[in-house]
């Protein structure tokens, strides 16, 4: 067998039916493209017509197969409606991608109750709804991939992110409950954790006088990620190549929580390459 032949054995999402949520965004844009380039048949949801319109025609352009359906995750009737919707068009869902969240950047004591429950409500509650609607067609053929973007918020924290970062550390939570109580119907979950990606969610940050140098200086390789580099690991976890993989959390961000840029420190390889 050729070395393509084995890479499209493994790793190919060919004829995969694959529900997003948050797909007009920022980074649910490039891993719906992404994916649909490797087999899969997109089910994009968003709030965002409009953003579904644009990606539906740049897949489709691209010869990928794409559907659009509008779905507010904090509407419980919205999801059950859409996953109505694809199981009807398409008799199944093989991996669903909770990417839906939100942010607003404020200091714990500025909260107000309407910000925390708007905050909880998009990022948290609404994995755990979306999931549930969907789960129960994966356990009836007994196979599934979910992936739930997570974040780095859900381990370290910044200031004015409090909401975030519990609804973030949350979201992990529920991917271990969902690995643990699915595994017996051969579903598994996890979790893909980006650290700073430029998205329109975080361009305020990176244009911001003191913040973009902030978060440089915390990045091992000094710079923001490209959504387009959280797309490998959400391949490997949607397909097949990843059959013995549950409940894990996937920090993807350019060494960040590992210590960023190192302290001053001597060696004599110190300017190698210069
Ligand atoms: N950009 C980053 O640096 C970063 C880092 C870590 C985690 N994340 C997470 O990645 C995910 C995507 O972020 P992004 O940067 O692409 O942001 P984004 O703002 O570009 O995209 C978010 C998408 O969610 C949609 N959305 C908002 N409310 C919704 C609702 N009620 N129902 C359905 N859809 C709704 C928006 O319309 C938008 O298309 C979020 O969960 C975010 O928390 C982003």
């Amino acid at each position: 067998m050729s070395v393509e032949s084995n890479l499209k054995k493994l790793f190919s999402l060919e004829g995969k039916v694959v529900l997003m949520t948050g797909a007009a965004g920022g980074i649910g844009a490039a891993l719906s493209k992404g994916m649909a380039g490797v087999g899969a048949v997109m089910c994009n949801s968003d709030v965002s017509e409009k953003g579904l319109h644009v990606l539906d025609d740049e897949i489709t352009a691209s010869g990928g197969k794409s559907r659009s359906f509008v779905m507010d995750v904090t509407n419980r009737d919205s999801i059950q409606t859409v996953v109505d919707a694809v199981i009807a068009e398409f008799g199944t869902i093989d991996v669903l991608v909770n990417v839906a969240g939100i942010n607003k950047r404020e200091g714990f004591m500025d909260v107000k109750e309407e910000t925390y429950d708007r905050i909880m409500n998009i990022n948290l509650k609404s994995v755990f709804f979306v999931t549930q609607a969907v789960v129960v067609h994966m356990m009836k053929k007994h196979s599934g991939s979910i992936i739930n973007i997570g974040s780095h918020n859900a381990t370290a924290m910044l200031g004015g992110c409090s909401v975030y970062g519990a609804t973030k550390s949350g979201v992990v939570a529920l991917t271990r409950s969902m690995a643990v109580e699915w595994a017996e119907w051969g579903i598994r979950a996890n979790a893909v954790s980006p650290g700073h990606i430029l998205t329109p969610l975080t361009q305020v940050t990176w244009d911001h006088p003191t913040r973009g140098n902030y978060l440089r200086d915390r990045i091992a390789m000094r710079r923001p990620g490209n959504p387009d580099e959280l797309l490998g690991i959400t391949v490997l976890l949607a397909s097949d190549a990843s059959s013995y993989i549950s409940g894990a959390n996937f920090i993807v961000d350019g060494g960040c929580l590992c210590g960023g840029m190192p302290w001053d420190f001597d060696s004599a390889y110190r300017y190698i390459g210069e």
